[in-house]
């Protein structure tokens, strides 16, 4: 993780695990220790509360009703429109599209609007061998449909992008770059920034995949000059079902709507039909009105700690998870770039990291195994998965004593 300022107010976890209820709760007769944040996190009671108090105070469509619950519902969902805005420093409102489910969609979303229609024979998509599925399998599609080509950057041993090679791929039949801003396999932070002034340079566009950044790191899509961002709001302590695509203004009024529906019109007739304006145009059908509204506090949550102090105390997390870790006969680190969010993939000789989660679970302790929906990645290392502890805010170093206690006593029973 980048080097961050001190946390400019006393950080007090306890006070802020009493906001997730959810942690205070035994698990197989332990307390649980929640490691599997980078799947999903948990959710504070605002963010509870707020989708409480919609559905029981002001359940409405929104867009469409002159009455008085759709007014307020369709302000609430506009009034997370601005809060986006600012949480990822984009320029203009309506850059910022609400999309259904997450980056898979927001994704898919760009795969199939813009792929289809500014993608040719011939032209060239680079992705990263660090990408989630969910940022290959679209440029898949699109590079099949449109007889296009997909070009692979390699990563290092140690997980880190190989840029060298990313130049090297480059040339003038690049149109896009897809690269994720963090990766959620090994916590790799990717140099999302430099990547996008070599993306622009060959004339190509970038999109980020910031699904394990948006919780963790700062955004900021106009520093970043990106084109595309995509962040999934049950990652960033918000509801399952909502995420946020960012795009630039200038390329989101020249790519035609993924989804046709109601609300994404201007008029409609059997000879012709019109499309409305942004965000409006990416917006088809009825959203996911609660939890686009629920975002909002989720956003606001993050914000009142800070990202500096959210940064600073999960970069702690993660270092003393790696050195004690480290420790332990048999393991092996996979993953070891020099700018990491907080998340440790391991494997351990002569075990099957699925017994291990497993056995772990027995002890209240939540990881994920397995590939981590990134096979290619996997392939590259030589394994079929890794466990992996991925920490948020809420985390704390007495559970990673925890985490490190009960991978102890694997190891002895089944060695
Ligand atoms: N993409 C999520 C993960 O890494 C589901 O676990």
């Amino acid at each position: 993780m980048t080097t961050s300022p001190a946390p400019s107010i006393r950080f007090d976890v306890e006070k802020i695990r009493k906001e997730f209820p959810i942690l205070n709760q035994k698990v197989n007769g332990h307390d649980l220790v929640y490691f599997d944040n980078a799947a999903t996190s948990q959710k504070p009671l605002q963010v509870i509360n707020t989708l409480v108090d919609y559905y029981t105070g002001y359940n409405a469509n929104i867009h469409r009703g002159i009455h008085t619950l759709a007014e307020k519902a369709t302000r609430a969902y506009e009034a997370t429109r601005e809060a986006a805005k600012d949480f990822i420093n984009a320029q203009h409102l309506e850059e910022i599209i609400f999309i259904t489910r997450g980056v898979t969609e927001a994704i898919n979303l760009v795969a199939h609007s813009y792929g289809r229609t500014f993608i040719g024979k011939g032209d060239e998509i680079i992705v990263s061998e660090l990408e989630h599925h969910s940022n290959i399998v679209p440029w898949q599609m699109v590079c099949e449909m449109k007889d296009a080509e997909l070009k692979v950057i390699p990563v290092l041993d140690n997980g880190e992008i190989d840029l060298e090679a990313f130049k090297k791929l480059l040339t003038s039949k690049t149109k896009l770059v897809v690269v994720n801003h963090a990766s959620n396999a090994l916590g790799t932070i990717n140099p999302v920034k430099e990547m996008a002034r070599l993306a622009h340079e060959a004339g190509a566009l970038i999109l980020v995949d910031g699904a394990q950044a948006a919780a963790h790191l700062p955004v900021d899509v106009q520093n970043l000059d990106c084109d595309f961002y995509c962040i999934s709001a049950h990652k960033m302590y918000g509801p399952t079902g909502a995420g946020i695509l960012y795009g630039k203004r200038s390329l989101l009024e020249k790519m035609p709507p993924f989804f046709g529906g109601g609300e994404m019109i201007k008029e409609v007739t059997f000879k012709k039909t019109t499309y409305n304006d942004l965000p409006y145009k990416f917006e088809a059908g009825t959203p996911n009105i609660a939890d686009v509204i629920a975002l909002k506090p989720a956003i606001e949550f993050i914000q009142s700690l800070g990202k500096a102090t959210i940064a600073a105390h999960e970069h702690e997390l993660l270092k003393y998870a790696t050195s004690e870790l480290s420790a332990l006969k048999g393991i092996r680190l996979i993953g070891t770039a020099a700018q990491k969010v907080s998340i440790v993939s391991f494997v351990v000789e002569g075990i099957h990291h699925f017994d291990i989660g497993q056995m772990l679970d027995t002890r209240g302790i939540a990881v994920r195994t397995g590939h981590h929906c990134a096979q290619p990645l996997m392939e590259r290392f030589g394994i079929e998965g890794t466990v992996r502890a991925s920490f948020a805010v809420y985390n704390t170093k007495p559970e990673i004593d925890k985490l490190v206690e009960g991978l102890d006593r694997v190891i002895s029973f089944m060695k």
